[in-house]
């Protein structure tokens, strides 16, 4: 074997070097660089020679001519995992699927390896673990029912940590599916560092996107996510993969969410919903409900709101707490929710709205540990926290959506019909939106018959809507320590 000529790659901003540093010149990070199989020796030497000879032009194909690739997609037949997929699994794809300790991310990649092999025939799959002993796979896939008959027939079970040996495996049984748990556990020949390492996680993953491209087998890699959220590894994990999914959810609550972050052959909005159950991820009968808890409906500081998920509607939850804050300065908790926004929007019904909550404790979460980035939630979050702040509920079956703007002015939301049918469909009557409509909202506000749909132009006409036409005034609940911005008018 020729030598190798060692490159190090910064494992934060992806820069390569030719020496070690203990400081990435170019993004400043420090031991940030990590050992990187080269090219062998000569090379680069050659590269030189041949960039002064004249070189021959390769050939050129026009688009028109260029052959459609073969992206017959692998339907598995589950549905929400084919939904975030776009149709299913393509050929030669390398996926990653993120998610923290413990989420489901080996019982849902045993379970994909387990639809296709129920659903093709002669179907291999190969599930290598550098994670679990072949004995615990089978313990769950006996849970999942996938271990008996032809299903577990078609799937071979390798424990095992090296990415050679690992394609070595697949290029014997020639499988229709790898799977590979986890990508933090393997390591390659080519490289001393330990695995999990950015150089060994980079590189084996490398080598099995080559091993799926050459022989046009979907593989899935398997990685944890660190605490900050981001996949552990290189960020240029992400740009070799095709697709990256995340898993997520509550780890103590059943619902797990299924998310497309990055995807070469589909949408990246569509979002799947499953419960972890006994017998594993089960597919939610009615995910637009799904974020509902009808106990807690109608108490005061809940409001319900209606968003979209790539092109699914769903109606969430949410819930907020606000307190007087006793010492220091106030506390603001969200889960599900962004923060920067929750401030924002507690500025603006202090301003706009003359409800102060700035010497308020305020919480503010989503049911179901749904995060919702959507700015529709806006509107909803902020009646949420009016209607704590005077405890007052909501009227029952009602459903909010807008964006808020600094003025306290309520912003068009897209996709109003698909939303208010759900939120119809599932027994709300009655609906507060934007005054303001998208292009074809009119419209479509207009087609959702049966509903009152009430359109308000600023949060305070929404809030007089949601809770009545004096909600801004000062209530005799409001601790008498807090100014009162709306007093007197
Ligand atoms: N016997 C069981 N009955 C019901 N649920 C179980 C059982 N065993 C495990 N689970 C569920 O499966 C979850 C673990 O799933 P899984 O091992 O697929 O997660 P993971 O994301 O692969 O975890 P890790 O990060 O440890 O690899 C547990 O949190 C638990 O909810
Ligand atoms: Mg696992
Ligand atoms: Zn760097």
């Amino acid at each position: 074997m020729a030598r190798l000529e060692s490159r190090y790659v910064c494992g934060t901003c992806g820069a390569s070097s030719l020496r070690w540093e203990g400081q990435c010149r170019s993004c400043g990070g420090w031991n940030t660089l990590v050992e990187t199989p080269g090219r062998p020796v000569g090379s680069a030497a050659k590269r030189a020679a041949r960039s002064r000879a004249p070189v021959a032009a390769p050939p050129l194909t026009p688009l028109s001519a260029v052959a459609a690739a073969d992206t017959d997609r692998i339907p598995l037949g589950i549905r929400e995992v084919d939904r975030v997929l776009g149709g299913g699994l393509v050929p030669g794809s390398l996926v990653l699927l993120g998610g923290e300790p413990g989420i489901g991310k080996s019982t849902l990649v045993l379970a994909i390896g387990g639809a296709i092999a129920r659903g093709i025939d002669d179907a291999r799959v190969l599930y290598a673990s550098g994670e679990e002993s072949a004995s615990q796979i089978r313990l769950r896939a006996t849970r999942l029912g996938v271990a008996h008959g032809v299903t577990g027939e078609r799937i071979d079970v390798l424990p095992e940590s090296n990415v050679e040996r690992i394609v070595a495996a697949a290029d014997t049984c020639a499988p229709q599916l790898l799977i590979v748990d986890s990508i933090q556990t393997l390591t390659t020949d080519e490289l001393e560092g330990p695995a999990g390492s950015v150089g060994q996680v980079r590189a084996s993953a490398a080598r099995l996107q080559a091993y799926a491209k050459e022989n046009g087998v979907p593989v899935i890699l398997v990685g944890h996510v660190t605490k900050d959220g981001t996949l552990a590894g290189p960020k240029t994990l992400e740009h070799i993969v095709d697709v990256v999914l995340t898993l997520e959810g509550e780890r103590y609550s059943g619902l797990r969410l299924l998310r497309a972050s990055k995807n070469r052959f589909g949408s990246t909005e569509e979002v799947g919903v499953f419960e972890m159950a006994a017998d594993g991820l089960v597919e939610v009968a009615d995910p637009a409900s799904a974020f509902l808890e009808p106990e807690s409906l109608g108490s005061s500081g809940v409001a319900v709101a209606a968003i979209l998920e790539g092109s699914r509607p769903l109606l969430v939850e949410v819930q907020a707490l606000v307190t007087p804050a006793l010492h220091g300065s106030p506390r603001r908790t969200v889960s599900g929710l962004d923060s920067q926004r929750l401030a924002l929007l507690i500025a603006v019904l202090g301003r706009r709205a003359g409800l102060n909550l700035a010497s308020h404790d305020v919480y503010a979460s989503v049911v179901g540990g749904l995060s919702v980035e959507e700015p529709a939630i806006d509107l909803p979050l902020a009646i949420a926290l009016a209607s704590a702040l005077r405890d007052k509920p909501l009227a029952q079956g009602s459903v909010l959506c807008g964006e808020i703007g600094l003025t306290g002015e309520l912003r068009p939301v897209n996709g109003l019909e698909r939303r208010l049918r759900e939120a119809q469909r599932l027994g709300f009557g009655r609906a507060i939106v934007p005054q303001r409509m998208g292009r074809r909202g009119a419209a479509e506000a207009e087609n959702v018959s049966g509903m009152d749909i009430v359109r308000a132009a600023t949060l305070r006409e929404a809030l007089a809507a949601a809770l009545g036409p004096s909600i801004d005034r000062r209530s005799e609940l409001e601790p008498t320590a807090i100014p009162v911005v709306g007093a007197g008018r």
